[in-house]
């Protein structure tokens, strides 16, 4: 088991270029706050405490889960200022400490975990994530010393008094660091500002004058280094992650017949063997068991769905499917619509806050509210529960057994007692007895000879 130590997270950026009243790290990929991915992959390569660097009154740190640090960045510009934010924490905190970027959502635990193994086994002062695999423009560059050990940071976002032999440096540093803690701190402290910025990579040639090492782990992994300023940076990382939690399913034994159809969020599970068809929407804390055939085009949000039958062409918010229920197709289930075991849910059915029984069958063109289907009732096309006065909601009971003749309302609070029947198109506003036949339309009048007399009518 490695040692402890600490990561801190700088989060408090501008993020102007998203060009939006969120800030820059809560905006989500894969319905997962960019900060929480980096949060993950710190947590995963082995960080026992997690700092992040906000704003003050930004919003950040509403977002972030309890159990995470909060520095606030009060003074000052630039990664050196972030770092300097946290000063109480790096110094109470366990050796190395991990300073990663909050806007690096693809950066993996395996890359974390290098970059402080490194760190470890050179007895170094510090250690950095670098790369030779990517178009180095913009990136501070890798200036070594004879030693091979780091020199210095060259920053090339601006190449002004960047001399061609540094620009033609193709190592480059991804903005993931371990340190130190007390010399970071002391080596912090005399670095100056620079176009109004203090460089937390100003700190190398302060450490190496100290006689202490400053190390690389060199990735090829370029994701590590796919920051995320704007919107176009946010699709194209959201497209990589989502890529792979498909992979990540595919590998544990899901069928994705069409994946670039597939939109899923990162905490959605999914059951072995399971298909998921073309144009799925599997959002939030979505949990589809073994089995089970989801789409063409269904829509699941913190929907549960068991083993077994497919879910066709439906949308599903906060409902649960416990097992081997048909929905759909164009079935809407909404929150707290619970379909029991071998109950069907069919077409153009809305369903919300209520239990649909064992066996239960809403085959067409209903809305069920706030009501309690029985095992094995049989709703004709078009029952409709009346759940709304017009102020409040009521319940409705709807017996085992029970079958409803089509264009039935009923008006709740109701009960339809065991077996009842209801006559077709029949408006019911008294409960039912078990075993009763409810009828409530108005009898049918039959006029004879009516054409006739309509058509003699239009000639005259
Ligand atoms: C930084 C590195 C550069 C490296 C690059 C890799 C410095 C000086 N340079 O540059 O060598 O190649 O990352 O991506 O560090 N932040 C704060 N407070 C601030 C400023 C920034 O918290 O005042 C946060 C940002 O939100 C971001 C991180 O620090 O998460 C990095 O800042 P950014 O401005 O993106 O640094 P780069 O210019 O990319
Ligand atoms: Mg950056």
């Amino acid at each position: 088991m490695p040692e402890a130590f600490t990561v801190l997270i700088m989060a408090a950026g501008m993020g102007t270029r998203m060009k939006s009243a969120l800030p820059k790290v809560l905006h989500p990929v894969c319905g997962k706050p960019m900060v929480e991915w980096v949060i993950d992959a710190a947590r995963a390569a082995g960080a026992e405490h997690v700092v992040c660097v906000t704003r003050p009154g930004d919003g950040v740190a509403e977002g972030l889960p309890d159990w995470v640090t909060v520095a606030e960045q009060r003074e000052g510009e630039g990664t050196g200022a972030a770092v300097l934010a946290a000063r109480a924490e790096i110094e109470a905190g366990a050796a190395p400490v991990v300073v990663l970027s909050g806007d690096h959502p693809l950066l993996s635990s395996e890359v974390v975990a290098g970059v402080v193994e490194r760190y470890r086994r050179d007895g170094a002062a510090a250690s950095m994530l670098t790369t030779r695999a990517l178009d180095p423009a913009g990136y501070g560059r890798i200036v070594r010393a004879p030693d091979g050990d780091v020199a210095r940071i060259v920053e090339t976002k601006d190449t002004h008094g960047v001399t061609p032999e540094e620009l033609a440096i193709r190592e480059v540093n991804l903005g993931s660091y371990a340190f130190e803690p007390r010399a970071l701190i002391e080596a912090l402290d005399g670095v100056g500002e620079e176009k109004g910025e203090r460089y937390l990579t100003g700190v190398f040639p302060l450490l190496r004058a100290r006689g202490l090492r400053v190390v690389t782990h060199e990735t090829a992994d370029t994701s590590a280094a796919q920051g995320v300023n704007s919107r176009v940076q946010l699709m194209e990382v959201e497209a990589i992650a989502r890529h792979r939690l498909i992979e990540r399913h595919a590998l544990a034994g899901v069928t994705f017949v069409a994946p670039e159809t597939v939109v899923i969020d990162a905490d959605v599970e999914l059951g072995a063997d399971t298909t998921i068809a073309q144009g799925v929407t599997l959002l939030g804390a979505t949990r589809v068991g073994e089995a089970c055939e989801i789409g063409p085009q269904a829509t699941l949000i913190d929907t549960v769905v068991g083993a077994g039958a497919p879910v066709r062409h439906t949308y599903h918010t906060r409902a649960e499917r416990p097992a081997r229920a048909t929905l759909g197709p164009f079935a809407y289930l909404r929150p707290g619509a619970v379909v029991g075991p071998g109950a069907k849910v069919g077409t153009f059915v809305e369903v919300k806050n209520s239990n649909i029984g064992d066996g239960a069958k809403v085959p067409h063109l209903s809305y069920i509210g706030d009501t309690d289907v029985g095992p094995g009732a049989n709703l004709g096309a078009s029952t409709i529960t009346a759940n709304y006065d017009g102020r409040r909601k009521h319940r409705t009971r709807i017996g085992e057994g029970v079958k409803t003749g089509i264009h039935t309302s009923l008006v709740a609070p109701l009960d339809v007692g065991d077996r009842a029947y209801t006559g077709a198109g029949s408006v019911i506003t008294d409960d039912l007895p078990d075993g009763s036949l409810g009828v409530a339309r108005s009898r049918q009048k039959t006029v004879e000879g009516y054409a006739d007399r309509a058509e003699e009518e239009s000639r005259r």
